[in-house]
């Protein structure tokens, strides 16, 4: 086999594994970069439920309590209740980033948009038998691609929270005027009734992801090859050329060719080195075949 050939083959082989390894290492990393920067949404839309609930909370309901039909319990206005301002507030959102979305999901909802879906009630079951888990982070397939979901559980820690979702005979008459007698009550003190479900979608950032690793990979391909070429070039430059000009050389020269051109001598490298000694040869066999003949 060819030396240029044997080399190739060498090359192009350790060079394939490097590159093998550094794709399939490059490609991990990217996708886990793409994982926690949609992770770090979820977590925002989170946080931003909290907010709408404590702005809930703590502005909204006050002022809707002074309303005199809302003291009289002649009227109730769903806009006081945390899970609904935060609801809302994201179907709002949904209008412009339809894949996103926040549900406050229950076994025994109020409002039946909240009934968990079987998925849902999977989680919420998982936090019923775990009380300790404080929160679920999972990716699963939807219709409109892959999507990461973050989830807390909603545990009844307050007592106040019964006054609605206890008894009926209990809760506001207004309030079971709209939402009826049947749903959202017998909730129990510690009980986790529900959990907070934040989906954000994870296709956008994949295609990112997948789109920098592939330009990431052709460029190092293309590094690759241009040196590959290059060492080609170079060997052939430096050493094929001049080793196959010496053989020819010491092929003559064994011939009894005398006549031989000497071989040409650049710089000091071991290839020169060579050379010379082919030339100081030619001349040794020259001068003693002078001897011979003379
Ligand atoms: C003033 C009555 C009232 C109080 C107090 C109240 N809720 Fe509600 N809650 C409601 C109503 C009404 C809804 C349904 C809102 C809607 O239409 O989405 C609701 C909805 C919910 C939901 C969404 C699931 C569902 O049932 O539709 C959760 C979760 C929830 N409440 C938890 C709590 C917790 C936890 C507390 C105590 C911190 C609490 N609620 C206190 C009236 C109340």
């Amino acid at each position: 086999m060819k030396l240029l050939v044997k080399l190739n083959i060498i090359l192009v082989l350790v060079l394939a594994s490097a590159l093998a390894l550094t794709g399939y290492f490059s490609y991990q990393m990217l996708l886990k970069n793409a994982r926690e920067e949609v992770l770090q949404n979820a977590q925002v839309m989170m946080q931003a439920a909290y907010a709408m609930r404590n702005y809930t909370i703590e502005q909204v309901r006050p002022l809707l309590k002074k309303l005199p039909r809302v003291k009289q319990g002649k009227e109730f206005h769903p806009q006081t209740v945390p899970a609904y301002a935060a609801t809302e507030a994201f179907n709002n959102l949904r209008k412009t980033f339809p894949d996103y979305s926040y549900k406050e999901a229950a076994l025994n909802p109020t409002n039946p948009r909240n009934r968990a879906t079987d998925w849902e009630t999977d989680l919420i079951t998982e936090f019923r038998d775990h009380p300790d888990k404080k929160m679920i982070i999972g990716d699963r397939e939807t219709p409109t691609g892959r999507s990461l979901f973050l989830s807390k559980p909603i545990k009844i820690s307050n007592s106040a929270c019964l006054s609605c979702h206890g008894k009926p005979k209990k809760s506001p008459r207004a309030m079971r005027k709209i939402y009826g007698e049947n749903n959202g009550f017998g909730w129990k003190q510690d009980e986790i009734i529900g959990a907070q479900l934040v989906t954000v979608p994870m296709s956008t950032a994949l295609k990112k992801a997948h789109k920098t690793w592939i330009t990431f990979m052709t460029a190092l391909v293309s590094i690759f090859f241009l040196i590959l070429i290059l060492l080609n070039l170079l060997i052939n430059a430096l050493v094929i050329r001049p080793v196959k000009k010496m053989s020819q050389f010491a092929n003559n020269v064994s011939k009894g060719n005398l006549d031989e051109e000497e071989l040409p001598v650049h710089g000091r490298d071991e290839i020169s080195t060579l050379a010379n000694s082919f030339n100081r040869m030619l001349r040794s066999m020259k001068e003693a075949m002078k001897l011979l003949d003379g």
